[in-house]
């Protein structure tokens, strides 16, 4: 048999899990725009300025989060601490960027955050 408290504890996360599986419904409308520029075969310089670009014709009418971040990565590897640019709105698709003073590489990719996160191909960036 169960204790009261074993029973407590059963029902406590029953209603867990019931608000779990309703959290789905209420962010429904999770948009993550497709990053189309940079690409493969990409080259940025240190010290240039570029408009990363994404595909907003798939936006929900309504948005959960409209406020973009740009982050670049190398390797996978994010660089939040310094985001290339952020707090601007997710459905103006593109978003001029300096491209920043860091090692040359061939494996950039940069991501774009909105509710969610979408990174770019691979992309090279050289002195
Ligand atoms: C990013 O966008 C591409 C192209 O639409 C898509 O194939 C990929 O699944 C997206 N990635 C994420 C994490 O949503
Ligand atoms: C980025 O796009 C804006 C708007 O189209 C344009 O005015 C600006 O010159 C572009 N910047 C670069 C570096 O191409």
């Amino acid at each position: 048999m169960f204790t009261m408290q074993q029973l407590s504890v059963f029902s406590f996360l029953l209603s867990f899990l019931a608000v779990v599986s309703a959290l789905p419904l209420a962010v429904r409308d999770v948009f993550v725009p497709p990053v189309t520029y940079p690409h493969a075969g990409t080259v940025w310089k240190v010290g240039q300025h570029h408009n990363v670009t994404w595909d907003t014709s798939n936006a929900p009418a309504q948005i959960t989060n409209k406020v973009g971040k740009v982050v670049l990565a190398k390797g996978g590897i994010l660089d939040y601490e310094h985001p290339l640019a952020k707090d601007f709105d997710i459905l103006r698709g593109h978003i001029e960027v300096k491209v920043p003073n860091v090692e040359p590489g061939h494996d950039y990719t940069i991501v774009l955050f909105g509710d969610s996160g979408n990174d770019s191909a691979e992309f090279t960036i050289t002195k």
